[in-house]
């Protein structure tokens, strides 16, 4: 593959685009060019090869450059590129049965397909509303749903102020992150108690009766690839229910074999009322996310029509890609790739953390994995700053990248691990060799 990009190019990106996620004012902002990708590897604008060690934005799940879906895209763009949502076509028919046949839960009944996660959630608020009748929406510290306003109302984030005032009866309840919580448990079990109980009593202040769904990513994610103690999913599920309230995973990182199965919360044998999913469903080839309901959810709309939608909703290029993606990660066998590979994981996370000191917690399910550097609820912010009291992970991500060829992903003191779930042993092997000598050079002086 040949640099097809010029640097006119770049610099009319940075003059004309306001672009998501930048971390500095747009003056200011130099965004890394890419030029081209191939399996696990991005190329910028030189030629030069990087390891995609978050997948992006953990979405490109099978990995660039899958000569299958690319064909599935064009093949679809030719017969039908476009119809309207209210329409039906064969290929949304397909993914359809294949979703709730075969992929979901068992109790799951319908699915409604977005353009990604955030409208995923967007639907979702309103699907629990309309079933239930009831108006508050509880959801938990630490996560993110989206940036979208009902998503970004779910989302828990301290730096979330900046939309306030978010939509009145969002509340948050505690999250259960065991690294750097004040409470010490002696065991797994006994943190559980105490979150279930807090957000219990939470709900019992709030009046169930007027709680309509219980929002959760199965596996936090981007606040830190956060597993939850053991039994605590679901306890969520046995709370809920007990109050007529309803459980939404959001499985829009955690799914689609990024945690080792379909969905993370099938890891724990939970059935929520609904899933929000996207990133993974086609490895981000095209726009798609969706929402799966439950039979009796399924069972309310077969009984009432459903007027809102969006213009794309149900977009024939992204359910082709979902389709071609769902049967390569078959062909490929990448959830029994993705289990052998989660041990393996764990201990290359576990060596780190044994012979760094900065390295104060490391988490992981399946692919999907995070570093958190030291951190002390005292000196939260000092730790987060190297010797010469510059922002720490400020600094440490473009190095990672510029001089060891590492592209990741991260926020407060957490890095994360994610790479396409394609990758092998020794790819993995050669990540960490590049890990530990940017953590020996860059994070071991941390004040
Ligand atoms: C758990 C979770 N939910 C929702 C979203 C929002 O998805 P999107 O960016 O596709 O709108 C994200 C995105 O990172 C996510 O991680």
């Amino acid at each position: 593959m040949t640099q097809t990009n010029s640097i006119n190019d770049y610099e009319s990106a940075r003059k004309y685009n306001l672009f998501s996620f930048a971390n500095a004012p747009h003056k200011d902002y130099k965004p890394f060019h890419i030029d081209h990708a191939n399996g696990i590897y991005v190329y910028d604008e030189k030629g030069k090869e990087y390891i995609d060690v978050s997948s992006q934005l953990v979405n490109v799940n099978i990995g660039f450059n899958n000569k299958n879906i690319i064909a599935a895209i064009q093949k679809q763009a030719e017969r039908l590129a476009y119809i309207a949502p209210r329409h039906a076509f064969d290929e949304a028919g397909e993914l359809s049965k294949l979703l709730i046949e075969e992929i979901a839960p068992k109790n799951m009944g319908k699915v409604l397909f977005t353009l990604g996660g955030s409208e995923a959630n967007e639907f979702a608020i309103r699907f629990a509303k309309a079933f239930t009748g009831r108006d508050k929406i509880l959801s938990k510290y630490e996560s993110y749903h989206g940036s979208s306003y009902g998503a970004s109302s779910l989302t828990g984030e301290s730096d979330r102020a900046s939309l306030f005032p978010t939509i009145p009866g969002f509340i948050k309840f505690p999250a259960p992150h065991l690294y750097g919580y004040d409470i010490k448990f002696k065991t797994e079990e006994e943190a559980t108690k105490h979150f279930l109980a807090r957000t219990e009593y939470q709900i019992q202040q709030e009046g169930p009766d007027t709680i309509a769904a219980l929002f959760i990513e199965s596996v936090t994610g981007s606040n830190g690839v956060y597993l939850y103690p053991k039994g605590y999913l679901k306890g969520l599920r046995e709370i809920t229910k007990k109050y007529g309230i309803l459980l939404v995973c959001d499985e829009v990182m955690s799914g689609f074999l990024r945690s080792g199965d379909w969905f993370a919360c099938q890891r724990e044998d939970v059935e929520p009322d609904i899933i929000t999913f996207a990133k993974g469903v086609n490895s981000a080839y095209a726009p798609l996310g969706g929402v799966l309901v439950s039979k009796e959810i399924g069972e309310y709309y077969a009984q009432n029509s459903f007027t809102a939608g969006l213009t794309y909703n149900t977009h024939p290029l992204g359910v082709a890609a979902a389709l071609a993606c769902i049967k390569e990660y078959k062909r490929l066998n990448v959830k029994e790739h993705v289990l052998e590979l989660e041990p393996y994981l764990k201990q290359k996370l576990a060596e780190l953390k044994a012979k760094h000191k900065s390295v104060g917690d490391v988490r992981s399910i399946g692919l999907f994995g995070a570093i958190e550097f030291s951190y002390s609820k005292d000196h939260k912010d000092v730790i987060r700053k190297n010797k010469n009291g510059e922002a720490f992970l400020g600094n440490l991500i473009p190095d990672l990248r510029n001089k060891y060829g590492l592209l990741t992903m991260g926020g407060g003191s957490t890095i994360l691990v994610a790479p396409p779930l394609i990758i092998t042993k020794e790819q993995i092997d050669e990540i960490f060799v590049r890990l530990d000598k940017a953590i020996s050079e860059f994070a071991d002086d941390l004040v």
